[in-house]
């Protein structure tokens, strides 16, 4: 995949968009404020659920503006110039998505207030995820198997680099009271549960009625059927005719790919990357 890679501080990038001198701007340049939001993930791990529900909270359940914005401006990227253009001169409170790893990200952010919060998925679903998406993508080159997939994605040679390394870097930030972990799995499992934590984590308070609009205007189907969310606006430049970026929306479809082999692997891997970490944070076992 990183043979069309813009290659940044050991971090492979897609080559459009994400030109290493913007990428060094943002590290050093850009300026986190205090009542700023960042949702953080690494890619295929439900950024959009994310961006979507964050952003049907701050409306209090009101669909209207998740259905008139674009959701690449309610909660523009970071790392992307676009995004970063968009970001730059926005007056108040913003909403900033990224997938940046934890060393590339904006320096400014460490000495500042802002909430962050760092959605993890099982790294098995975030990898079948990836290989549907990025061979329908523009962006990269695109992997011709699962089987050749799933070694780009071990060895880390994937965009925004490897999972183990993403996610072992933003753990460290855990005990921050700024910083929030959520996991797909259980955002999954017991929605409302999650929406009211996200709420709890944002200080905002919702009526029984506005946060059964959230869950309901931030399902997959809701999110599927609002073109201002699905992939509709990517199709063309970024995204080829059959690409989906709302492909199925469960746990666990990586059983339904990995051969036994490959599973075996990816255990070994995992018990090698995260064995110390505390194995509450990974749910899906
Ligand atoms: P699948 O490819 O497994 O279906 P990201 O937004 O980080 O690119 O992640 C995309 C993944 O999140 C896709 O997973 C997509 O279907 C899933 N997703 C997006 N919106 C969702 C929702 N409302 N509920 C459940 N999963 C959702």
């Amino acid at each position: 995949m990183t043979g069309q890679c813009v290659w940044f501080e050991g971090i492979p990038f897609p080559s459009m968009g994400f030109p290493s001198e913007h990428l060094r701007e943002v590290q050093e340049n850009f300026i986190i404020k205090d009542e700023d939001v960042l949702l953080l993930t690494y890619p295929k791990s439900g950024t959009n659920w994310l961006i979507e529900t964050v952003c049907l909270i701050h409306s209090k359940g009101d669909p209207k503006w998740i259905q008139s914005v674009p959701i690449g401006e309610r909660a523009p990227w970071a790392e992307a110039f676009r995004g970063y253009n968009l970001l730059k001169d926005k007056e108040g409170p913003r909403f900033i998505t990224s997938h940046l790893p934890v060393q590339l990200f904006p320096r400014s952010f460490f000495k500042s207030k802002a909430k962050m919060i760092y959605l993890i998925r099982n790294p098995r679903d975030v990898l079948v995820s990836g290989y549907f998406f990025w061979r329908s993508a523009k962006l990269v080159k695109k992997p011709q198997s699962l089987e050749q997939y799933f070694e780009w994605f071990i060895q880390g040679n994937v965009v925004f680099g490897s999972w183990f390394d993403h996610t072992r870097g933003w753990m460290s930030m855990r005990d921050k009271e700024n910083f929030l972990i959520l996991r797909y799995e259980e955002m999954k499992w017991d929605t409302r549960s999650t929406v009211e934590k996200i709420c709890q984590f944002l200080g905002k308070k919702l009526e029984p009625e506005e946060l059964d609009s959230v869950l309901r205007n931030s399902s997959f189907q809701a999110m599927k059927e609002n073109n201002m969310s699905n992939s509709s606006l990517l199709k063309g430049r970024y995204l080829e005719k059959n690409g989906e970026l709302l492909r199925k929306g469960v746990t666990g479809d990586w059983k339904n790919y990995f051969t036994v082999a490959q599973a075996e692997t990816f255990d070994k891997l995992f018990q090698e990357k995260m064995a110390d970490l505390p194995q509450d944070l990974f749910p899906w076992k």
